[in-house]
């Protein structure tokens, strides 16, 4: 799995034979520039969730349902859920949160809805858990952890993302689940894996997570490249003879008279 929030992003993800693609509210600092995923509205969710589906044929595609638009009750993460599908033209939604959900879960689930779990470090409640830490890091705190994921699937998840916790945890809950585990940094013991296709592409400078390989690194060929084309202009060595279109024959001369 990975995350597309455009077409093109989409089209990568499908030319590559990525099997699942999640429209991520990680658009919030990737594409938006926003310092938080909590600042996400519906609407930009719906508006990019509609450009990844136009790039997509094959992979199943996955949206966030954005931070204030599934908690106050199962019936408004019903109805979010159903405008994600019928707007943002997606085919399940993903929500953050664990045995606390598991009323919504079944909610939308029961609307033919499929669903996917978010557990461990949910960067919507990064405040609540002090910050974007490593989760279940002492054999007390995964038991917490083991009974949201149980509750998940009880409720109807098709499968949970597991964010940042330790191998050991990220194996032991994939191991207890028959739904499949998609982690991210999350060691290599779950069913599948996820990351933010901006990072791994290395196409932003700022900050990545330990977890986030760069299997690119595309930001400083990006500048190389505009700033080549920025001295080409000035030199005027853009557009070469080979960029320009000819007139018809014998045009030309008459522009001179
Ligand atoms: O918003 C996002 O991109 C995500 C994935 C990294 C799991 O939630
Ligand atoms: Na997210």
């Amino acid at each position: 799995m990975i995350t597309a929030h455009d077409y093109p992003s989409a089209l990568f993800a499908e030319r590559a034979g990525v099997e699942c693609v999640l429209v991520g509210d990680s658009l919030a600092m990737v594409a938006m520039g926003l310092s938080s995923t909590t600042q996400v509205t519906m609407e930009a969710m719906i508006h990019h969730s509609l450009s990844v589906s136009r790039g997509l044929t094959h992979p199943f595609l996955i949206a966030d349902l954005p931070f204030g638009s599934y908690e106050v009750s199962p019936a408004q993460a019903v109805s979010s859920s159903l405008r994600m599908i019928a707007e943002g033209h997606v085919e399940a939604v993903k929500i953050e949160g664990g045995w606390e959900m598991e009323d919504t879960v079944r909610a939308i689930t029961r609307v033919g809805v499929p669903v996917l779990g978010h557990i461990g470090l949910t960067p919507q409640r990064a405040s609540q858990l002090g910050g974007f830490r490593v989760q279940g890091r002492t054999a007390e705190k995964v038991l917490p952890l083991l009974r949201s994921a149980l509750a998940l699937q009880r409720a109807g998840c098709f499968a949970i993302v597991i964010e940042c916790v330790p191998p050991a945890v990220g194996t032991l809950l994939t191991q207890r689940l028959s739904i499949p585990t998609i982690g991210i940094g999350a060691g290599n013991g779950t069913s599948g894996q996820v990351l933010v296709q901006n990072d791994m592409l290395g196409m932003f400078d700022g900050f990545t997570p330990k977890f986030c390989k760069k299997f690119a690194n595309i930001a400083p060929e990006a500048v190389t490249a505009l700033s080549t084309y920025r001295d080409a202009v000035k030199a005027r060595a853009f557009p070469a003879p080979e960029h320009d279109y000819a007139m018809e024959k014998g045009e030309e001369k008459k522009l001179q008279e």
